[in-house]
């Protein structure tokens, strides 16, 4: 097809700051046709009311398998996971773990994420630097999903490198690499807890495989602890990282917070608006024929709406650029919206509150490293983040 307007391929600086990109898109309007590195031809939502729209309009789908002409389509086991389905599969496992994720038993973990975040802490603050990536972003929140599910001793360094391969994959062929090893990992982990069965979530997943009467299929199951393993981690570590250097950019609003933290959870959701750890969200297809605003979406293709467009579209956030930690945030989409709205959001948000805190709290001083060099991005345009942040304090 030749209505492809907007050609984002290996544009140089568009990985390490896509958002002049995304304005001088929507400055012509909210939605565009684009190639980019991963699609030849799909549709960029930028504008906000119309992102907004799309994530609840259910004309949008994700199960690749009801697609016109992919019934009997083989994927990849963990690609049966609910957020890559629609209703009523989606509905069916969504609901066998969001009583996990509750705000309530989710506060219950408070004092262990503390705790957590103090021994990270501990150990980081004598040397007076860090790559905050390690350090604190990383090894919490894989810490905190691996005890919630109930996977304590997982290989946190093997499985860092299969969950970066699949979410931010460097080319093609990586990531069909990284799906098919994540996937065996995965059957492994589950085969060892099946055989060991303790009282947690994941033992209770298999266990539900067999006896009730919603059970999970094998491939379900993979999915599943694929989706609560790496949506638990790849995107809490950015919302440190990336949050971190906003508030290390902005020394205005980092002497705010230090004088006041009861700004603190407003100042997580200005991060979370501002630069949020996913760029866009996962991809949608049009089951049929669908207008967004004023263009003409043809049944079967596929749509991104982009999430950091949204929350920078000026017509819901005036002087979107500017990071404000007292600036009205409600309604951003860092976390969603609609059926997929996120379910580790009430995680999440604690733990960045936390983390954020006990992070300046211990080292005061806190700078972003002088001497860092420049930044090494995430490639794609699901994750936003950078694979370290070196500070020194
Ligand atoms: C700051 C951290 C996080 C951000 C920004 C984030 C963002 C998102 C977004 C944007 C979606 C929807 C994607 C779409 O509709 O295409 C989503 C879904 C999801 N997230 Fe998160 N997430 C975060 C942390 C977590 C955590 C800690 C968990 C813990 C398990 C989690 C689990 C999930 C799950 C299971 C879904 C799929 C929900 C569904 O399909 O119904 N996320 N997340």
């Amino acid at each position: 097809m030749s209505d492809v307007e907007v050609d984002l391929r290996g544009v140089a600086d568009f990985t390490a700051n896509p958002y002049p990109y995304y304005e001088k898109m929507r400055a012509a309007g909210p939605v565009h046709c684009a190639r980019t590195d991963e699609f030849d031809r799909v549709w960029l939502v930028v504008g906000y009311e119309e992102g907004r729209a799309v994530l609840a309009d259910q004309r949008f789908g994700k199960d690749w398998r009801t697609l016109p002409g992919q019934a009997g389509m083989e994927g990849d086991p963990i690609r049966a996971n609910m957020l890559e389905l629609d209703a009523p599969d989606h509905t069916r496992l969504r609901k066998l773990v969001a009583r996990e994720f509750t705000p309530r038993r989710i506060e219950a973990m408070r004092p262990r994420v503390q705790e957590i975040t103090d021994g990270l802490l501990d150990a980081m603050a004598p040397a007076g630097q860090a790559d905050l990536v390690d350090a604190l972003a990383f090894p919490l929140p894989i810490t905190v999903i691996c005890e919630l599910i109930g996977v304590p001793d997982l290989d946190r360094d093997a499985f860092r490198a299969l969950s970066t391969g699949v979410v931010s994959p460097i080319n093609a062929a990586e990531e069909v690499r990284a799906f098919r090893a994540m996937s065996a990992y995965l059957a492994g982990l589950i085969e060892i807890k099946r055989r060991s069965p303790c009282d947690d979530l994941m033992s209770a997943l298999i266990a539900a495989r067999y006896e009730d009467e919603d059970a999970l299929s094998s491939d379900e199951l993979v999915g599943m602890a694929f989706l609560l393993l790496v949506a638990g981690h790849e995107t809490t570590v950015n919302l440190i990282s990336n949050g971190m250097r906003a508030l290390l950019e902005n020394p205005d609003q980092l002497a705010a917070l230090q004088a006041d933290f009861g700004l603190i959870d407003g100042a997580v959701e200005e991060m979370l608006r501002y630069d949020g750890p996913v760029e866009a969200a996962t991809f949608r297809f049009a089951r049929e024929p669908v207008m967004i605003g004023s263009t003409a979406i043809a049944a079967g293709d596929t749509v991104l709406v982009i999430l950091a467009g949204a929350d920078r579209d000026p017509a819901r956030y005036p002087e979107p650029d500017r990071f404000d930690i007292r600036r009205d945030t409600r309604g951003h989409l860092a976390f969603g919206h609609g059926v997929h709205f996120c379910l580790g959001a009430p995680l999440a948000r604690m733990e960045g509150r936390i983390a954020v805190r006990a992070l300046l709290e211990r080292c005061p001083r806190l700078e972003l490293d002088p001497d860092a060099g420049e930044a090494d991005w995430l490639p794609g345009m699901l994750i936003r983040g950078t694979r370290k942040l070196p500070v020194r304090w």
